[in-house]
């Protein structure tokens, strides 16, 4: 069985996009694979300075709710495993500067005005150091993330030219059937943008948010295009074929406007997101619950962890 590895950064909230871009292909997965999630806090450090704490166990129960089984898959908190921060440390021994600064995420987000200090620019190591260390074979990511998988396969060349074998060569992954989420204006969904629909809002907020779907202005009783519009392509994550065609007629009709489709669209979110909250409401009031889920997945992973690093500390010649 192959084994799959990603990160999770811990931040305030999710949205429509991170769902189906990243936690509903990785949920989905863990039927099939040997399944290794993580949430990424000491990655969190580079850029997000307040409330990890709580951005870790929000992104937890998130995923808990929304079907992330613990018992199917190795499901922990990076900062619990500090094994990382050692290979992190020896990994930085074989990682040339100029690697670095070829980075174009570490760029991006300088240009954003996050400040460019030592950890933003290793970033990457401690990337490579989360996948090395469990001989992880595919990396499921988003677009975004590929330059750092492909960092991550240089330092362990590097590494192996010297020590034989000892890491596997990850492969990214890219899911192409996920196009990118519009948000509601039009643009990728993302948190920098302010265009997002958020997993779990209020149904008063949700309907704000669906509402505020940016359209044309065609009327009420003349026929409209589906093809570009931010509400139909919305409505393609939650529809299946039979509920789009019934909608393509509707835009093709000319009796009914953009706030009916949206109205259909709000209805679908909700009934799609609905099963999940109950669970969601579970996980918020027994937090300790989390807690145990988070650090049994981290006793699995520790496990694993520990072991290569005996293998390397005797490469290094850390043990005496
Ligand atoms: P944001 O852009 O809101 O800051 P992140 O960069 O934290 O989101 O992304 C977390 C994960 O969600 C990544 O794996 C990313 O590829 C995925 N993702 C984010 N936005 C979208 C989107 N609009 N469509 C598809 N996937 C997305
Ligand atoms: N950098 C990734 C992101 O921002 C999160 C991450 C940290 C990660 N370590 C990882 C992803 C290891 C895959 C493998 O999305």
């Amino acid at each position: 069985m192959k084994k799959i590895l990603s990160g999770i950064q811990a931040s305030g909230t999710s949205h429509i996009g991170n769902y189906f871009g990243m936690i509903k292909p990785m949920i989905d997965m863990q039927a099939n694979n040997d399944l290794f999630a993580f949430i990424a806090n000491y990655h969190a450090v580079t850029s997000l300075n307040e409330n990890i704490s709580e951005h870790t166990m929000n992104m937890a129960i998130n995923f808990l709710a929304l079907g992330l089984n613990p018992d199917k898959c190795t499901f922990w908190v990076q900062s619990d495993v500090k094994e990382v921060l050692e290979l992190y440390w020896i990994l930085s021994a074989y990682t040339p500067f100029g690697l670095l600064e070829r980075a174009h995420s570490f760029k991006d987000k300088v240009a954003k005005g996050i400040p460019a200090n030592h950890a933003l620019f290793s970033y990457p190591v401690l990337m490579a150091a989360d996948i090395l260390l469990y001989d992880a074979n595919i990396i499921p990511v988003g677009k975004d993330q590929i330059q750092h998988i492909e960092m991550t396969r240089d330092i362990a060349i590097k590494y192996n030219n010297k020590f034989d074998n000892t890491f596997v060569l990850p492969e990214f992954q890219v899911d192409s059937n996920v196009a990118t989420v519009p948000g509601v204006d039009g643009a990728k969904m993302s948190k920098s943008y302010n265009n997002t629909i958020e997993l779990f809002m209020s149904p008063k907020e949700l309907k704000k948010r669906v509402m505020s779907i940016q359209t044309d202005s065609i009327p009420l009783d003349k026929p409209k295009e589906y093809k570009e519009c931010n509400v139909y392509n919305i409505s393609k994550l939650f529809m299946n074929e039979d509920e789009l065609e019934l909608l393509r007629d509707r835009y093709r009709s000319g009796t009914e406007g953009y706030g009916h489709f949206k109205l259909s669209l709000l209805e679908s979110i909700t009934n799609y997101f609905e099963p999940f909250y109950e669970k969601r409401e579970y996980y918020l009031k027994h937090t300790d619950d989390v807690r145990d889920i988070l650090k049994s997945g981290a006793t699995k992973a520790s496990s694993i962890a520990k072991n290569k690093m005996n293998t390397i500390r005797e490469q290094i010649g850390l043990i005496y």
